[in-house]
């Protein structure tokens, strides 16, 4: 049996992701519990509606994930996917992990992020050609998954980086589909970019041109990609090169906000902020290098310095929950997040004053609470796709406001014009801007929020979704 042969009852739609809507862990009695996937690729996909009848492939990450997998067969159980289609691929564990850690996100996630700062990364000697063979196979099982589900002229969905070659196999694969790739991370600019081996640079570009339609967040990204296309394999051929933003879910953030486990988070956050009137700077970030945590703990340090009269009137929440842990960088960077805001509470704490309460741990209605009490929201990655906080903050705020905003984050393209805007990599400049915000006058602030919120939400994922869809030719 051919197993890219389409099934006659195949899905007109498909979705494919690295990280899928759900994902799985074993409790203490060794049963299995699904949880919420989490970062801006699921939360935008998961807004799309039962309307749309689509599968969604994704990948095992995990044991208990592939656990999962195993026992259910061909789709998971809806009751853990909350309705939704989704066949999780087991793929095994080594060339999953090569293609995801060491592949997806040491090499493709650091180009796109011009991560790279060591004299000795990256090194594309014999081991990465190893690695680059597993990544090669991973995408390879992606697009026999989707060739085998699909009917006849079925609309296929490849998401990100770790999915770049999926296209161009699918096509070779399955003729008759119409195939988008979305980026949801920058691109890199071609200087940075052709660092790559020259084989692999091509390999990737062409990947994504296997596709029909090529998406990206912004037209600073899709122009950064049609740049390396044109310089590298003579142009984008035949696939159409779109802009499609994301914005925030309105609608289910302010529901989800205002449930009572947000309110008793609000309440025990208000009392370890301590103090009467007491200002917040919030940040809510996965503990992720590009989003620059570190720069922002060091400006946040400079302005308590700098204007002695913020100590003790100001406390700095700051939530990133772990991220790509099996990475040596990663634990590193996490340590150094740690040590940086643990050193700013010894230098300045006193009885009653926290100045930073650092949280480590992944609590989505915490943070939901911190987004509400919020007086200042630091975003200031070094470079972002688009940064979902950045538009939930003002859209969930109590009180207003005030944006601290990298101009290196795709959402400063809609955003901008009410931040304040900061050049991540100036650590003084930030804390002036962080001064900047936390004074803010009130009713300057409303209004600014209110401008933030709307430009936040005008384009919801499932638009952004349908927009795409439509872009292949009909839903
Ligand atoms: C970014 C990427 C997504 C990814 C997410 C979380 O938003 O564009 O593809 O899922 O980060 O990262 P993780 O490695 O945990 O899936």
């Amino acid at each position: 049996d051919d197993p890219t042969r389409p099934t006659g009852t195949g899905a007109a739609v498909l979705l494919a992701s690295n990280r899928g809507p759900v994902s799985y862990a074993f409790d203490a009695h060794g049963e299995l519990t699904a949880k919420r996937g989490g970062g801006g690729l699921v939360s935008g996909l998961s807004a799309i509606g039962p309307e749309v009848d689509a599968v969604w492939v994704c990948a095992a990450l995990s044991d208990a994930d592939r656990e999962a997998a195993r026992r259910s067969g061909a789709e998971l159980d809806p009751a853990d996917t909350g309705g939704r289609r989704v066949h999780m691929l087991g793929i095994d564990p080594r060339t999953q992990h090569e293609a995801y850690n060491d592949i997806a996100n040491s090499v493709l996630w650091f180009a796109h992020h011009m991560l790279w700062q060591t004299p000795l990364e990256p090194a594309f000697g014999p081991e990465f050609r190893a690695r680059w063979a597993s990544f090669e196979s991973y995408n390879r099982a992606f697009a026999q998954a989707l060739a085998a589900q699909a009917a006849e002229g079925a609309a296929v969905l490849v998401q990100d980086y770790h999915l770049v070659l999926v296209p161009g196999m699918l096509r070779a694969l399955r003729p008759d589909l119409r195939i988008a790739h979305f980026s949801h991370t920058p691109w890199a600019p071609l200087d940075y970019y052709r660092l790559l081996p020259d084989d692999v640079a091509e390999q990737v570009l062409r990947g994504i041109l296997g596709a029909d339609h090529a998406g990206f967040l912004t037209r600073r990204w899709a122009d950064a990609f049609t740049a390396c296309a044109d310089a590298l394999v003579g142009g984008t051929g035949r696939t159409e090169v779109a802009v499609h933003g994301l914005g925030a879910d309105a609608d289910f953030l302010r529901d989800r906000a205002h449930q009572e486990d947000v309110d008793e988070r609000i309440a025990a956050l208000r009392r370890e902020i301590g103090g009467e009137g007491r200002r917040t700077i919030v940040r809510v970030d996965r503990t992720e290098l590009s989003k620059n945590i570190v720069r922002g703990l060091h400006a946040y340090r400079r302005l308590l310095t700098d204007r002695p009269d913020w100590r003790g009137q100001v406390v700095h929440l700051a939530f990133a929950y772990p991220s790509r842990q099996d990475l040596e960088v990663y634990r590193a960077y996490t340590a150094e997040v740690e040590r940086v805001a643990q050193d700013i509470n010894d230098e300045f704490g006193t009885a009653d004053w926290t100045p930073v309460l650092l949280k480590v741990d992944d609590d989505f209605p915490r943070s939901l609470a911190a987004y509400r009490l919020a007086d200042v929201a630091l975003v200031n990655p070094i470079r972002d796709g688009m940064n979902l906080v950045a538009k939930e903050v003002p859209v969930v705020s109590d009180a207003g406001v005030a944006l601290v905003l990298s101009r290196e984050a795709g959402a400063y393209e809609e955003l901008g014009a009410d931040a304040v805007v900061v050049n991540p990599y100036d650590v003084s400049a930030t804390a002036e801007a962080l001064h900047t915000a936390l004074t803010q006058d009130p009713e300057a602030r409303s209004a600014r929020t209110k401008r933030l919120a709307e430009a936040a939400t005008a384009l919801p994922p499932a638009k952004w979704f349908m927009e795409q869809l439509e872009a292949l030719g009909g839903a």
